[in-house]
């Protein structure tokens, strides 16, 4: 029988390369985004799978359990879930928008959460799962001028670090993606395309190859990229003050 795998975000940048590695791999699908046009020109264009869209905005309260529900009126079990969706905000944090950052907490933690919460006693007693978790290289220190941005992937990293050891006893797997920059819609919704830590971006779609085989042979947390992954270890061993002042000084103009 095939697999089925929920993917938030899945309109473009790393959730759309997901889409694409899925079907290739024979999964089912059910995609989860706000535009409703572009997830079903996704579906049209995918015809060989059976794809399932939920248009659904999940930083509002609620829409994540609607989306659990909407599955399991359809008898869809989700034998592998994406937890992709996110977005940014570049600025001082007194100075962005209240409400804009509570949605980014609402989608990059609460939604994130949720999901977890709804579908994960389904892999409990199938004992069979697989559940990947889209952080960031943020995770790793805190990040002026994107202080929510950077503490919500903080909160994905530790969470999905926790559960991980939390399950190991079960056949499923939580794998963290922490990725640097990378050239999707992402940059410009944030506000950070011109910064000095975007003049390195990353293509989305080896990203997301990455994140597929880490995810595939149950990795636990996956840093895509060399220069990443040596910031990443490098700010363990830095005090948070200096880390900070350097997180600061990347998201500067270039
Ligand atoms: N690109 C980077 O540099 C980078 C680096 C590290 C981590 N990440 C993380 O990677 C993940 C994917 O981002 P991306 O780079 O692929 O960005 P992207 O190209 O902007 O894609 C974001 C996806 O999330 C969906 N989305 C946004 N708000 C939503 C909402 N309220 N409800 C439901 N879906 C929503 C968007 O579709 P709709 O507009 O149709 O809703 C789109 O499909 C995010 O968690 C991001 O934080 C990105």
């Amino acid at each position: 029988m095939r697999k089925t795998a929920l993917i938030t975000g899945a309109t473009s940048g790393l959730g759309y390369e997901f889409v694409k590695l899925f079907a290739a791999d024979g999964y089912n699908l059910v995609l989860v985004a706000r535009n409703k046009e572009k997830l079903e020109e996704i579906k049209k264009a995918f015809a060989e799978t059976e794809v399932t869209i939920i248009a659904k905005d999940l930083s509002i309260q609620g829409a994540p359990k609607e989306v659990f529900e909407e599955t399991a009126k359809l008898n869809i079990n989700i034998d592998v879930l994406v937890n992709n969706a996110g977005f940014g905000l570049m600025g001082k944090f007194d100075e962005l928008d209240l409400q804009k950052q509570i949605n980014m907490i609402q989608l990059n933690i609460t939604a994130l959460t949720e999901l977890t919460y709804y579908f994960l006693p389904f892999m409990k007693e199938r004992n069979n799962g697989k559940i990947l978790n889209v952080a960031s290289t943020a995770a790793f220190q805190p990040g002026p001028l994107m202080a929510v941005y950077y503490a919500s992937k903080a909160y994905v990293l530790s969470f999905s670090e926790a559960l991980a050891e939390e399950l190991q006893e079960y056949s499923i797997s939580i794998t963290t993606l922490c990725p640097g920059a990378t050239k999707t819609n992402f940059g410009s919704a944030a506000s950070v395309e011109g910064t000095k830590m975007f003049s390195r971006a990353m293509l989305p779609d080896d990203v997301a190859k990455k994140g597929y085989e880490g995810l595939m042979n149950g990795k636990r947390v996956l840093i895509t990229g060399g220069l990443n992954k040596f910031g990443a270890i490098s700010a363990k061993f830095l005090p948070r003050s200096l880390a900070a002042k350097i997180a600061k000084y990347a998201a500067g103009e270039k």
